[in-house]
């Protein structure tokens, strides 16, 4: 296993849409190893393979403090949604930057698994979160893109300033 470099906002290789992966096999599997033990190591809750510079539809997620409730979504489709949640997120991608955002409350996501079966999951709270979380980055999406214009370009000027230092990750929050 490898760890992964995690590209950083506002890397524009984090715009790039991911391609469907046709086939489940040895080289997905290496992937999901690799993108799971950066994840943890980071640590973070949630890892898209955009993330790894990886343009796959593949997504990593545990939401456990003790590592042990891996979910590994490869072609995640949400297939239903419902409710409406403001919670904070942060993102592996811009360390150290922490904003609400508002997402549905519950979705239904359908995904293969690392052996390539297919799988629907029910997920509310924090992995609903995740999940929506994760997907937009396969879309080429950052979470603060969510956010208004002025607070984009407030982060963005914070960015810019720290960029010779990066923050270290902040172990009470949650970096997805
Ligand atoms: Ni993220």
């Amino acid at each position: 296993m490898a760890l992964l470099p995690i590209l950083h906002y506002p890397d524009p290789r984090l715009h790039q849409v991911a391609a469907k992966v046709d086939r489940v096999d040895d080289r997905i599997r290496q992937l999901i190893n690799d993108m799971t033990e950066s994840m943890y190591s980071a640590p973070g809750i949630g890892l898209a393979a955009t993330q790894v510079n990886v343009h796959m539809r593949v997504i990593v997620i545990d939401i456990s403090e003790t590592h042990d409730q891996l979910c590994v979504f490869v072609n995640p489709e949400l297939i239903a949604a419902g409710g409406e949640v403001e919670r904070e997120e942060g993102c592996l991608s811009l360390p150290g930057v922490y904003e609400k955002v508002r997402r549905a409350e519950r979705v239904t996501v359908r995904a293969q698994d690392a052996d390539g079966r297919p799988f629907t999951l029910e997920a509310e709270g924090l992995l609903a979160v995740c999940i929506q979380h994760e997907m937009d980055h396969l879309e080429g999406k950052v979470f603060v893109e969510k956010l208004s214009r002025l607070k984009q370009r407030r982060i963005l000027n914070r960015i810019k300033k720290q960029v010779r230092r990066t923050p270290p990750p902040d172990a009470r929050r949650l970096a997805l």
